[in-house]
């Protein structure tokens, strides 16, 4: 058989009075062999429902995004001929190349699973709007490379730059942090000239550092003269940050001499705008090697950002060793075609895995901690738990009918039963080993997207809502929570989760966080109810959204089009109103990753409206300026 012996083509088609559209697929046989009683199986997050009505194919299943068919009964087909079919009864219109067929198999008639190869998803009988540049040129007032903008500027430069920053006398730990911030640098730019050396050099610039008490947190400045750079800071992270802005100011002078200087004269005062300034990244639906992991975590701290969520869980695989269970990293991490997980999102003929171990996660929490950043995990509970219940099936009740409902992405009865004691025994479980591998003062829950239906075909939910006066699904997910909530204190921890575990009665608000996501106005309504609030609205910070509207642009579009510049310019403070403003912790970006199945995709997406949010999230509003950022953004690090 050929190494790609099948091609599957598709496209997206209008229908009359039919907003949703269908989809028509052409399967090409490149096998080099003909094949009778076969099946085809492609990935979607564009879904077809149970309304499907097919052409020349059958409809066999689906569960979320796995979609199976046949041909018609007795079909052979050639090799280098191919198969036209055609599926309608979308559950939403596609917008982009990216909502069609994301990978696709066949089975051939003994079982064996054959690659197909899958391309963008065409638009039938309209114009293909071509991808345009997301970013202006943009214009450079202050010639500096600095990413985000600090609080205030007063610089003068010339061409002239240092050959390296040279640390004058200096304690034992300024060495270290000045070393911290050279490797950083290093390991994101491999290739450039180091910024500073703890020895004298040739045409080097000297570097002094001194510590002042009146500066606090995070806050650092910096006094530039012709011969002498000096750096004042309160704490170890504001000299972190000190020495950050020297080497971007270094970078942007040597990479473009024309556009950017390094000062001779004049100072820089800063301080964040905002204590949280979080990155999210979703590591269920695709896995990253740790690498990648402890990679992003250096740009984070590049740009000065300082928490990152890490989304451990989710239906589509559980990621994070817990000893007590082995199978939920064996098979609850991994997806394929008979594995109890089918496979999702991008997936293919091969079985894929993968999960972090405790080493690992040491690792990374150690390389975050050592560079300021908090590492938040979260386990998605008790939503998005198809993974878990691969495992763990006796976590829902035995008698509720097997699609009493769904959840917003497809998948049929995922929620943890609340009405079950050994769900509690389960979640402490997960929390005893999470609470030794994790320093930070949260623990993440998830709470969001558990279905409206969720456990009311239940008996034993049944019986426990009588029992307790529970009404209605999101009483019961009260009711979890606040055992949850108990669980986290007895452990030490603050309960942080998604908007939606303020429903239905909530959580005690004393030291909990939740993340606004599905629209602003909810985070001021949190406030109110007396949360503290992150702002992660997806209109703005959801970085797996489209960045235009253009058919051939890829992304998610189900929160709308999140151009650079509306990443840039949204104002998550909007609307506050002042006595709330202080519950408003900061912003984060969340990188959900249904749609990343590339380095490239991945790096297209996510910058640089990472660094629009973390400019978001650091600099004050009155020094945001959109054309400067789109003249600086292209040269920051990327995955
Ligand atoms: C979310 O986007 N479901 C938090």
């Amino acid at each position: 058989m050929a190494n790609i012996p099948f091609v599957l083509e598709n496209s997206w088609h209008a229908i009359d009075g039919d907003l949703t559209g269908g989809f028509s697929f052409v399967l090409h046989n490149m096998s080099g062999e003909e094949i009778s009683d076969f099946r085809v199986v492609f990935t979607s997050l564009t879904r077809v429902t149970a309304k499907a009505v097919c052409e020349n194919a059958v409809f066999l299943r689906r569960n979320a995004n796995f979609h199976e068919l046949s041909p018609p009964a007795g079909f052979k087909l050639a090799p280098g001929a191919s198969w036209s079919f055609k599926v309608d009864g979308l559950h939403r219109p596609a917008r982009h190349r990216t909502d069609g067929a994301k990978s696709a198999y066949v089975t051939l008639a003994d079982g064996t699973h054959k690659p197909c190869a899958v391309g963008d998803l065409m638009l039938e009988g309209a114009h293909s709007e071509p991808a345009t540049p997301l970013l202006p040129e943009g214009k450079i007032e202050a010639p500096y490379f600095l990413q985000p903008w600090p609080k205030t500027v007063s610089l003068d430069g010339t061409a002239a730059y240092p050959v390296a920053l040279v640390l004058a006398s200096a304690s034992a730990e300024e060495k270290e942090a000045v070393q911290k911030v050279q490797s950083l640098y290093q390991r994101l730019f491999e290739a450039a000239h180091v910024p500073f050396a703890l020895s004298p050099v040739h045409e080097g610039r000297e570097l002094s550092l001194s510590q002042t008490a009146s500066l606090a947190g995070s806050a650092y400045s910096l006094d530039f003269s012709a011969d002498k750079v000096s750096l004042s800071y309160g704490t170890q992270v504001g000299l972190q940050y000190g020495l950050t802005t020297l080497a971007q100011l270094l970078h942007g002078a040597r990479l473009d001499a024309g556009s950017f200087s390094f000062p001779t004269s004049g100072s820089i005062e800063d301080a964040p705008r905002y204590d949280w300034r979080g990155c999210h990244l979703d590591v269920s639906r695709q896995f990253y090697p740790l690498a990648d992991v402890s990679r992003l975590v250096d740009i984070l701290a590049w740009f000065k950002m300082n928490i990152f969520h890490w989304h451990l869980t989710d239906d589509e695989a559980w990621r994070l060793e817990i000893k007590a269970y082995p199978e939920l990293t064996t098979v609850g991490a991994t997806r394929g075609p008979d594995a109890p997980l089918l496979p999702q999102l991008g997936d293919g003929a091969e079985p894929v895995s993968g999960f972090y171990s405790q080493e690992d996660v040491k690792e990374l929490v150690a390389h975050a901690a050592s560079l300021g950043i908090e590492v938040v995990p979260e386990v998605d509970i008790p939503g998005h738990c198809t993974a878990v219940l691969s495992v763990f099936p006796d976590l829902t009740d035995g008698q509720e009918a097997p699609e009493s409902y769904h959840s917003v992405q497809g998948f049929p009865n995922n929620a943890l039963n609340p009405a079950i004691e050994g769900t509690y025994d389960f979640v402490a479980t997960v929390f005893d080993e999470m609470a030794e591998l994790f320093p930070s003062r949260y623990v993440h829950i998830g709470g969001d997207e558990v279905a409206d239906g969720s456990w009311l075909a239940s008996p034993m939910a049944r019986e426990l809502m009588q029992k307790e006066g529970i009404e209605g699904t999101f009483g019961l997910q009260s009711y979890f929570m606040k055992r949850v909530q108990q669980m986290l204190q007895e452990r030490g921890k603050c309960l942080a989760g998604w908007d939606e575990v303020s429903h239905g009665g909530g959580v005690s608000a004393e030291g909990t966080l939740l993340m606004a996501w599905r629209k602003p106005e909810v985070g001021i309504e949190l406030a109110r109810e007396g949360y503290d609030v992150v702002m992660t609205p997806g209109q703005a910070y959801y970085l797996d959204m489209v960045q235009s509207e253009a058919w051939q642009e890829p992304g998610a579009s189900w929160a709308g089009t999140v151009s650079p510049e509306q990443s840039y310019t949204y104002e998550a403070e909007g609307d506050f109103p002042d006595e709330l403003r202080a519950r408003m912790k900061g912003v984060q970006a969340c990188i959900w990753s249904e749609h990343f199945l590339s380095r490239g995709y991945f790096n297209h997406l996510v910058f640089p409206r990472l660094c629009a949010v973390a400019e978001a999230a650091w600099s004050p509003r009155s020094v945001k300026d959109w054309q400067r950022f789109a003249a600086l953004a292209p040269h920051s690090p990327k995955l």
